[in-house]
């Protein structure tokens, strides 16, 4: 008797679940069946809840009639966002005249009311209206000024960077640049005086620093999402200077993170800085290579700093030396390179294309406009595609460059565009392998403004130990 019993409960159990399952496949499939009105409701005078013969109370999945090609329902539960009650479930059931359902389409896909998408730089959201929201800023990326220079004849050409699709113009200038114009004190600092002779000065018509010093100009890195071009243009140039002083004894590949992370009195790091304070510091402390303080792009907030892993004291003469070592642990050589006090040229084209060819390249400040981000090729100038547009389209923010030569470009009309040959700090997918070049001897974007070179602080004796160092490496 008590087997029977139990047998009987076990079974109930069981016939018990299965209808649960059954029901709950159901209620799965029902949830996730599209809603039925998009576009509005069809047949709005038709009869099912009516014809069917009344409502049910909660949830009915069984509570149906056909309805154009699928079914409608009449169950209380039909009425929720994603509605697939019958055309009068409302009039009938509810006694009220039926909602408006409102959708918005894209892709052929339907969206409800607060759904959104990227479009670009802009979040579209569906409306209260059934329409696309979108925010209205102006894009880093924007094809119609891409489209505009590449049909008008500007001398360059535009392209469309992934790495900078999405993102807003503001976005751009608050995470691209980032050179903090210098103060009236500092442009007001003397310009060395050079003496041209036109004799025996005669500047050619092309030169590259890349071919004059090859295996001594470095190649452009990237800032990524970092306002620091203050420390990339800077390592950059004091690279190369100390590569072509050296004769390439040395050709450090100098770190942008050491300044970034350790130049922090009155610097930004990643949020913008001054050139003036990241030549004090390679002077007075001086930093390590690339290779021992890699370069690390912020992941989360660009304005993220890492803490400075390097410090340097005093070993007399104005040398100095690394108290830790290297952030990159499989890099033991953390020798501190260090700069002389920069100098200021002026800003006759002459004398700072005889400055790049005596001594090598030189840092220029210039602001960079909106169609600056899309140059892909060709000799820049900044141009008119975006004077027609509301004025969030047209901004600019100041930069600093790394200028290595110049050349002249002859047309079959006679007529000539002279350029400077310039490295950015946008990676090698940038313009021309992460060069530009740009208009020459009309201070285009203000690049002939401000331009600073430098001297690295280099002895015979350095010289001599790093030679050794290298030969010791190699055998
Ligand atoms: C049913 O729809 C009406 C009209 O849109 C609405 O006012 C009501 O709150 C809805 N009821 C439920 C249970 O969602
Ligand atoms: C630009 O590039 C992005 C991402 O690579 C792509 O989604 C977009 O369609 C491109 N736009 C144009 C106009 O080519």
């Amino acid at each position: 008797m008590k087997f029977v019993l139990l047998t009987v409960v076990a079974l109930l159990l069981v016939v018990g679940e299965g209808a649960a399952d059954r029901l709950l496949s159901k209620r799965t499939k029902r949830e996730l069946a599209s809603p039925l009105h998009v576009g509005g409701i069809r047949d709005p005078f038709g009869s099912y809840c009516q014809r069917r013969g009344g409502c049910c109370p909660g949830r009915d999945d069984l509570c149906t009639e056909p309805y154009l090609d699928t079914i409608c329902y009449c169950d209380i539960f039909c009425n929720r966002s994603v509605a697939d009650c019958c055309p009068d479930f409302w009039d009938t059931c509810l006694g009220i005249p039926p909602p408006i359902i409102r959708t918005c389409q894209r892709n052929g896909n339907v969206f409800l009311t607060g759904q959104t998408y990227k479009e670009n730089c802009n979040l579209c959201t569906c409306g209260a209206l059934g329409r696309w929201e979108c925010e209205q800023n102006a894009c880093l990326m924007e094809p119609d000024i891409i489209h505009a220079v590449n049909r008008g004849h500007f001398g360059w050409r535009a392209a469309n960077y992934s790495q900078f699709y999405g993102m807003s113009l503001d976005e751009g200038i608050r995470y691209r640049l980032g050179t903090q114009p210098p103060s009236r004190t500092v442009m007001n600092m003397n310009e060395i005086q050079m003496n041209m002779d036109p004799q025996s000065d005669r500047l050619p018509p092309y030169f590259n620093s890349a071919e004059k010093w090859p295996g001594k100009i470095h190649e452009p890195l990237d800032q990524g999402n970092c306002a620091a071009s203050w420390a990339f243009s800077t390592a950059a140039v004091a690279s190369d200077r100390i590569s072509i002083q050296s004769m390439g004894h040395m050709t450090p590949q100098l770190s942008p993170q050491n300044l970034i992370s350790c130049d922090t009195r009155n610097q930004g790091g990643c949020a913008g800085g001054r050139i003036d304070g990241a030549w004090w510091y390679l002077r007075r402390r001086g930093v390590v290579t690339e290779d021992c303080y890699p370069y690390q792009p912020p992941q989360q907030t660009p304005a993220e700093v890492g803490r400075c892993m390097m410090q340097s004291r005093s070993v007399g003469r104005g040398k100095r030396q690394a108290t830790q070592r290297c952030p990159n642990a499989h890099n033991y050589h953390n020798d501190i390179y260090q700069s002389t006090p920069p100098y200021r040229l002026s800003s006759n084209e002459k004398e700072i294309m005889k400055e790049i060819m005596e001594n090598g390249p030189v840092q220029a400040i210039m602001e960079a406009h909106e169609d600056f981000f899309v140059y892909k090729s060709g000799i820049y100038k900044h141009t008119d595609v975006s004077f027609n547009k509301p004025s969030q389209y047209r901004k600019h923010g100041t930069h600093s460059v790394r200028i290595t030569g110049w050349g002249e470009e002859r047309h079959t009309d006679g007529t000539s565009k002279k350029y400077w040959i310039a490295a950015n700090s946008w990676g090698k997918n940038w313009g021309e392998d992460g060069y530009f070049r740009i208009a020459r001897g009309e201070n285009e974007c203000e690049i002939e403004t401000f331009v600073i070179a430098v001297w690295g602080r280099i002895t015979m004796e350095d010289m001599h130990n790093h030679h050794h160092h290298h030969r010791r490496r190699h055998i």
